[in-house]
């Protein structure tokens, strides 16, 4: 995050409520929306979205997920006092199992099931379209978690406006961050309304909340470079590269001085897009002969991925990769350790059946980064990185 970004959050927050208006105004011009509305991050954008979608259907309570996701997803579901139910994914594309989908929304039980949750994890489109002519005439609700792939399209539209409502995260990684924050977008009027309705329990920031955030946006401008990583990753507070289930996390409405960091987000996020395209073809070229990793099938499609994934199919080569990797500071990580079937919070529950591609999937990914740092240096030590560990 530049320097100017904080200036701005700062006046940002000095103009109060009309910054926030003008971030508002933007954003639905952009993505030719109706309504959005801004939150504390990306689970307390999705735990509003339940709440309200809970309000128009108070006989529903279950939601569907790719049972290899963000583990915030969950903790929201169950924050707004729904269950989760798991639905397999196909391990080529990241994306739901259609054929398992389809025998869950036509089960004895599919009238319990409020929304269902197509995911572009790590900017890899899931086909909506799909799941929007599975779901068609049952009621259920499509929620689209683009909270990785703010500012990607798909056939001319972005992710996060082809569901009934969607939501994007502003965290820390994000194609565009305010350290912390969350979008939630619809054009759909009846949803809108219970949205604002349960918005208006969420608290503001406290000050000494927003002096933390400006402290923690002036350490990540200093240090993002992944040269001097180590050193906010050792910071405990800010559990960078970390993911958990959080039970409680705060339902806050975005802050004055986070809609002033968002000032020229449509640039800085197109910027960052073009790089992050350009750098996940670059690895898909890179790496398409690679005898021990596997590409996803999706990523032929030009999109700006937040990081590029893939899976190595030896376990011994993979933790030999992030070791190595680690060593040299080259970002490689390993995504969620496990499939949401195998979470504690989840494993005893008799919906949860046990999904088996998810958690292969958890077993053998890595994901590479794609940021602006990963220059033609870079690019080299990598291949030396792959190199070493293929032998
Ligand atoms: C797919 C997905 N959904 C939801 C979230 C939650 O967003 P946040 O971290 O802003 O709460 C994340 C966060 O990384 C995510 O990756």
């Amino acid at each position: 995050m530049p320097m100017k970004s904080i200036i701005n959050g700062l006046r940002g927050w000095i103009r109060g409520i009309s910054e926030i208006e003008r971030f508002r105004k933007e954003l639905k011009a952009y993505h030719a929306i109706e309504h959005v509305f801004l939150v504390s991050s990306g689970k307390a954008a999705l735990y509003l979205i339940l709440k309200a979608l809970k309000s128009l259907q108070p006989d529903r309570d279950e939601v569907v997920v790719p049972a290899f996701t963000c583990y915030s997803v969950p903790s929201a579901i169950m924050r707004a006092g729904l269950r989760v139910r798991l639905c397999d994914i196909d391990p080529e594309t990241l994306d739901f199992d259609y054929t398992l989908l389809e025998e869950i929304i036509k089960s004895d039980t599919s009238e319990r099931i409020l929304s269902l949750i197509p995911t572009h994890l790590f900017g890899l489109p899931s086909d909506v379209a799909r799941v929007r002519r599975l779901i068609t005439g049952t009621g259920i609700k499509l929620v689209e978690d683009a909270a990785q792939s703010m500012g990607a399209k798909v056939k001319g539209q972005f992710l996060g406006t082809l569901g009934d409502v969607g939501f994007f995260s502003l965290g820390r990684g994000k194609a565009f961050s305010t350290v912390e924050g969350g979008i939630v977008l619809t054009s759909n009027t009846h949803i809108a309304t219970a949205l604002k309705e349960e918005l208006s329990q969420f608290r503001e920031y406290r000050v000494p909340e927003i002096i933390g955030l400006a402290l923690q946006s002036i350490i990540l401008s200093i240090f993002m470079d992944p040269r001097f990583f180590w050193f906010p990753k050792s910071l405990p507070f800010l559990n960078l590269g970390e993911t958990h289930f959080e039970r409680h996390f705060p339902l806050k409405k975005l802050s004055a001085f986070q809609a002033g960091v968002s000032r020229e987000w449509q640039d800085s996020l197109e910027k960052i897009s073009s790089i992050r395209k350009r750098n996940s073809a670059g690895w898909t070229e890179e790496l398409k002969r690679s005898e021990f990793l596997n590409q996803f099938k999706v990523i032929e499609t030009a999109i700006p991925l937040l990081r590029y994934p893939l899976l190595v199919r030896q376990s011994d080569q993979r933790w030999a990769l992030l070791k190595a990797s680690e060593a040299r500071g080259l970002g490689v990580m390993q995504a969620y350790p496990e499939s949401l079937d195998r979470l504690d919070e989840l494993a005893q529950k008799d919906h949860c059946a046990c999904c088996l591609n998810a958690h292969a999937v958890a077993q053998q990914m890595i994901t590479l980064p794609v940021h602006g740092y990963v220059s033609r240096m870079d690019c080299q030590k990598f291949r030396e990185l792959f190199a070493l560990v293929e032998t």
